[in-house]
């Protein structure tokens, strides 16, 4: 393994991996980031975007949830519920309609307590509403357009990530953008994130039901309509139930673009990805830094330098 040249990894196959990570963050299943990335890039085919475009589209379906850590113990303290759970039924509910905003908060409040509990529950998050949901999503969405700039991805790709659940008609978050006032990337990918969600679970014509629902609403009209005709597209089809997502992805990152995984990427992905983890909880700040600086520490001592310390460094920060 010493000698394997770090040259040959593609970046796009190191940073499909790690998707899953942010997959588990999000409380949805392995795979949904590298299939969500699968749908847009088929969209953006569609569109016949430039290859730069697609280039900061790939990598942004791929790490849309890298802020998605962040609000993790806000969501919890805010529901008194597991946030994964309460992030996952999120992705199926319209939250602007305001009968299923209400039956998603009496679903996700204090599962476990008594009713008396869950009713006060429900009052708390209710009157919090919509600018507890705003505050949720614009730390989300900094701290992912914040760590994709670490990574050096294209500007584009950050924009896109910071903008991601903003809504056609201006009722999204955080800044209530409509229209193409909307980064063209992230209405891509807000819309490729939510049909993928009804698809996996539901099959392909769930997602197309949804996506008509909330067209001129949520989605872009035009993009709706796009997926739409893309829904008899076999190539995308099996795609979708490709047994291995991540590796099929890795391959979808367009010609002649491609980003080479060298040392310095690597590290970055590490440090980026330790700081998803150590995002989770306010007990772990910087923690997977500091595990980091100690194992180097003790590997110095111990005379270890070169390629073997940079290795334990990465892993290290990539230990939880
Ligand atoms: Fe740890």
């Amino acid at each position: 393994m010493e000698n394997t040249a770090v040259e040959s990894v593609r970046f796009s196959e190191v940073v499909s991996a790690l998707s899953y990570a942010l997959d588990i963050t999000e409380g949805q299943p392995a795979g949904h980031a590298a299939r969500t990335c699968m749908i847009g890039m088929h969209i953006a085919r569609e569109l016949d975007l430039s290859s730069e475009l697609r280039s900061a589209l790939f990598y942004g379906l791929l790490l849309k949830d890298l802020g998605c850590s962040s609000n993790a113990s806000k969501v919890c303290t805010l529901f008194g519920a597991d946030d994964r759970a309460a992030k996952r039924d999120l992705k199926t509910t319209d939250w602007c309609s305001t009968v299923d905003s209400a039956c998603y908060i009496a679903r996700n409040v204090r599962p476990e307590g008594s009713l008396m509990q869950k009713a006060r529950r429900f009052v708390s998050v209710a009157v919090g509403g919509q600018s507890a949901a705003r505050e949720l999503v614009q730390i989300r969405c900094d701290r992912g357009a914040n760590i994709a700039r670490s990574l050096l991805l294209p500007e584009l790709t950050a924009e896109a990530i910071q903008s991601l659940d903003e809504h056609w008609d201006g009722r999204g978050h955080p800044q209530g953008l409509a229209g193409e006032a909307i980064p063209l990337l992230s209405r891509i990918m807000g819309l490729a994130q939510t049909v993928e969600v009804f698809w996996h679970r539901d099959g392909v014509n769930a997602a197309c039901e949804m996506a008509l629902d909330r067209s001129g609403t949520w989605f872009d009209p035009e993009l709706v309509e796009l997926f739409v005709h893309l829904r008899n597209n076999r190539e995308l089809a099996a795609d979708m139930v490709s047994a291995d997502p991540g590796q099929a992805v890795a391959a979808m990152e367009p010609i002649g673009l491609e980003l080479r995984a060298d040392e310095a990427a690597l590290d970055r992905l590490a440090m980026g990805f330790s700081e998803v983890v150590d995002a989770k909880s306010p007990w772990t700040f910087q923690h997977s830094r500091g595990v980091a600086d100690l194992s180097e520490g003790i590997a110095g001592v111990l005379g270890m330098d070169g390629r073997r310390l940079r290795r334990l460094r990465r892993a290290a920060l990539l230990h939880g």
